[in-house]
């Protein structure tokens, strides 16, 4: 049986989809069986994944409200172990209250999550930012959980918000583990980087933040514009390293 990854912040833009597309990529070349779901209705993935040219949009927006079945969402990617549920229509919509409903009041997330789990060895599923329904779903049928945490110093105002909501939500789903905080877009040069990196590992257990740390790259930033995970295109690259490195210890730790 797999294992389920949900990747979550408060905060927005700290680095949760990069996070994602390069584990799941990193998992996928080491011959894991990975499977990358984007339940955002932002729908980033779909830019960051490398998806093949004219490959359709739908995704679990679709399946979720019944128009898609289950073969024609979960679609192929430029790695042979790697497949992608996109986000689906619901990203090109500017009101997502149905979808959220749908989530919160229905099981399809969570058999679609359990399904998954069967056949792969690794679910990395995106999420939107916050602790709302949709990430509370995701987190009731995960096994894992991975927090990236800027290098900025308003990331410390809201971390301990997700943490004690993660404990909650620990509490009631046994099965759910904090892999760890992942500090990310660390600039060595800045100051108030350090700063915020040398406060996380002082107030936090030790075992709490991975020790790999992904830095600010050129490479990472061109990556995802340029529709592909870092790891794939720039493989040298030191956020590529990062999380490389991050994906060896993760699937020791899943063994
Ligand atoms: N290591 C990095 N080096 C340089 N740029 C990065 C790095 N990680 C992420 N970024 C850039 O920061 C921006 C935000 O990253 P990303 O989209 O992964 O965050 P997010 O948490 O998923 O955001 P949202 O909350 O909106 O979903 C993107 O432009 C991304 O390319
Ligand atoms: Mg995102």
């Amino acid at each position: 049986m797999g294992r389920v990854l949900a990747v979550v912040s408060q905060k927005g833009g700290v680095g949760k989809t990069t996070t994602s597309v390069n584990l799941a990529a990193a998992f996928a070349r080491r011959g894991l069986k990975t499977l990358i779901i984007d339940v955002d209705p932002q729908g980033a993935v779909r830019y960051g994944i490398g998806l093949r040219r004219g490959h359709p949009t739908y995704g679990f927006a679709d399946y979720l409200n019944g128009a898609r079945n289950l073969r024609e969402i979960i679609l192929p990617t430029a790695l042979p172990w790697l497949r992608v549920i996109l986000a689906g229509s619901v990203s090109d919509a500017s009101d997502h209250s149905f979808y959220q409903q749908l989530i919160a009041e229905t099981s399809v997330l969570h058999d679609l999550l359990a399904t998954a789990r069967e056949r792969c060895d690794i679910v990395v599923v995106d999420t939107p930012p916050g602790l709302g329904a949709i990430v509370h779903r995701v987190l009731e049928s995960a096994q894992h959980v991975i927090v990236p945490l800027q290098c900025e110093p308003l990331a410390l105002q809201t971390t301990p918000q997700i943490l004690r909501g993660i404990q909650e939500i620990v509490e009631n789903n046994r099965e759910l583990t904090l892999d760890g905080i992942l500090l990310t877009m660390y600039e060595a040069e800045q100051p108030s980087s350090q700063r915020v990196a040398d406060y996380v590992r002082e107030h936090l257990p030790r075992n709490m933040v991975f020790d790999v740390v992904v830095p600010r790259t050129e490479a990472a930033l061109e990556a995802f514009a340029a529709g592909q995970p870092v790891v794939l295109r720039t493989p040298a690259d030191e956020a590529a390293q990062a999380y490389v490195n991050l994906a060896t210890l993760l699937a020791e730790r899943f063994r």
